[in-house]
Order: structure tokens, then sequence, then C-alpha cells
């Protein structure tokens, strides 16, 4: 019997700049998916907990966006990248929330990979994932999640330049706690307006060459207003990752506030991924006794916020919350 486990992540800050090379601060979570069963026979056949349907996938899938249970998509995904010459058949169980904005797509191909017998370094991981996901959903994601979910380290955010894929673990000060806080809005990636933005980016980048390299001066040139802001956003993004890192190394509560709340400003203004349900919980977050900073996490469109708080702190009744520790990358554990 083989068992894998692979964790879904939040984003302490640095968002929709991976897909450009840039910054991001993420965190792998105690939360995810494990998958259990034999390497045998000619397809992969997994049944989930929380699937009515199960995955059926033939060796040679060549279609992952068109297969129904949508779920299997993801299955489909992996397959068609790794192309395992044996298959699979076993069981997916999940602690993480599916759709919120945890990566739980991520863990779920970050899971099955090794599980089907993927053998190589972390970034290798991410890099066949991150095509299987794009595969799968028609969303040209970048590699933060993938890369989060395979190379997590326990009590650490990591910092990641998406363009080396250099990877510094920032520990996490042992007085301090993640909350995450769902929104309830649930919005499929591949509905929304991602490939839009990041559309947005690549045409600034036509412009400039890399946003990871430009600078406010570089965008204030570019023509297009809508395209401006997009990339203000990724250059102001980038600049807030190593202000957040350096504000959680110096334990700067003030620091983390504010890069925090100008991440979140900056998401809802130039780059446009917010909405109503998110900046109200972010504004009754920060007014409470303990909290720390708040933002949304994640691609927006609904989903979650992240909040950094004071450990122990007390959160409404009315929220859904989950306190998630920082955690160690995916592995085999049976
Ligand atoms: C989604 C994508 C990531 C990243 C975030 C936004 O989670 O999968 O690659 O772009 O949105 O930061």
């Amino acid at each position: 019997m083989i068992s894998t486990f692979a964790p879904g992540r939040v984003n302490l800050i640095g968002d929709h700049t991976d897909h450009t090379g840039g910054l991001v601060l993420p965190m792998a979570i105690h939360l995810g998916t494990t998958i259990s069963g034999e390497r045998e026979g000619g397809v992969v056949s997994l049944h989930s907990s929380i699937e009515p349907e199960p995955a059926v996938i033939p060796l040679d899938v060549d279609d992952p966006a068109t297969l129904t249970p949508l779920w299997a998509r993801y299955v489909a995904g992996v397959v068609a990248e790794q192309r395992p010459t044996i298959g699979f058949r076993g069981s997916v169980t999940t602690t993480l929330p599916v759709g919120a904005g945890l990566s739980s797509s991520a863990a779920l191909e970050v899971a099955l990979a090794l599980a089907l017998g993927f053998a190589g370094p972390p970034e290798a991981l991410a890099h066949l994932t991150r095509r299987a996901e794009q595969r799968a959903s028609g969303v040209p994601c970048g590699i933060m999640d993938q890369l989060t979910s395979a190379a997590g380290v326990a009590g650490h955010a990591l910092r990641i330049d998406c363009t080396s894929l250099q990877i510094t673990p920032v520990p996490l000060p042992e007085d301090l706690e993640v909350v995450v806080v769902d929104s309830g809005e649930r919005r499929r990636l591949a509905t929304s307006a991602y490939a839009e933005r990041a559309a947005a980016c690549q045409a600034a980048q036509a412009e400039l060459g890399p946003l990871r390299s430009a600078t406010l001066a570089d965008v204030a040139g570019l023509d297009d207003p809508m395209i401006r802001q997009r990339a203000r956003h990724v250059v102001t993004e980038n600049v807030r990752v190593d202000q957040m890192a350096a504000a959680l190394t110096a334990g700067d509560r003030s620091g983390m506030s504010e890069a925090m709340a100008a991440s979140h400003a900056s998401l809802r203004h130039d780059f446009a991924v917010s909405t109503p349900g998110l900046d109200d919980l972010v504004h009754r977050l920060i007014r409470l006794d303990g909290v720390i900073g708040a933002r949304l996490t994640g691609a927006g469109f609904g989903g979650c916020v992240v909040a950094i708080v004071e450990r122990n702190t007390p959160i409404p009744a009315g929220m859904t919350a989950w306190r998630v520790r920082p955690s160690a990358g995916a592995a085999l554990v049976g």
C-alpha cells in the first residue's frame, strides 16, 4: 500500500505576482490531501471521500479539460503530464475546504504525482503539477501553489522568487498565528477573470520587459490606464513581499499590518480582484483586538482572507475560520 500526503497553502502576501516571475510569501499548511492505494492495472482509478463519483482515467488520456466529474480533470491533468506506465487504484481524503482558495487542487495534483511514482526534486514536481493544473482548468496559473505544496518547511513561510525558483524559508514568530477566514463566496478560477488579469500583465511586459525588474516610473509610462494599474499592483506587491518578510523576521507588528493593508488595497483597486464580501471581512477582522493584519489571499474573486494574529486571539463565532500551522511539504507517508 502506498500513501502520500500533500498540504494546501495560504499566501501571506504576494498575490498575482507569480505569473510574471515575481515574489511570493506563502506557507504550506497542516490541512491537506491524502491518497492511498496500490500501483496496479491499466487505469488510474480513485474514489474520493467528498465526491459522489469516482475518477477513472486511462493512462493515455489527452483531453483532461473535457472530463466529468469535474474533479477527475485534475487527476487526468497529472496522468497526461506524468504518463505513468502502471495504473493506480485507491482513495482520496482531504482535510481542506474545496474551492475556498487554499489550493485543494494543487494538493490533489501533488499527492497524486507522488502516488504515481514521481521521484525528483520539489521544483520538478511543481513544474509537472502546474502544467497539470493548467491543462485541467485552462487557467494560466503561476507556480506558487504547487511549489508551496511540494516544498513547504515546518514553522516557516517561504519567500519564493518565481523567476529563479529560489526558496528562502522565513520563520513565523512563535507568538503569532495565521488564521484563514472563509468569505463563503465560491468562484472557480476558470470562470473568473484570472486569464484576463494575466494577459494584462503580459501586455505590460511586452512594452516594459519583465515586471520583476520594472520601476514605478516605467509603469507610469504605459499608455493604457487599465494595463498601467495592473502593472502597478505587480511592481508594488513585489516590494511588499520583502517588507513583510523583514517584518516577520523582526516581529515588527506595524510593518506586517502596513504591508497587508497596502496589499489588500492594491488587489482591490489596482488589480480589481476583491469583492465586497472580502473587503467587509478584512474590515471586520482588522478592528478586532489581537488582529495584526488581514488581506484577501490567493486569486481573489471570493475565497478566503488571511489574518496574522497574536496567538490565541478569539475569532468571532459567526466566522468560518481555520488556525493554520506552517507545515512541511508533500511526502510519501506509507
Ligand atoms: C492562484 C494561482 C496562483 C497565483 C494566485 C494569485 O492561486 O493558482 O498561481 O497566481 O492565484 O497569487
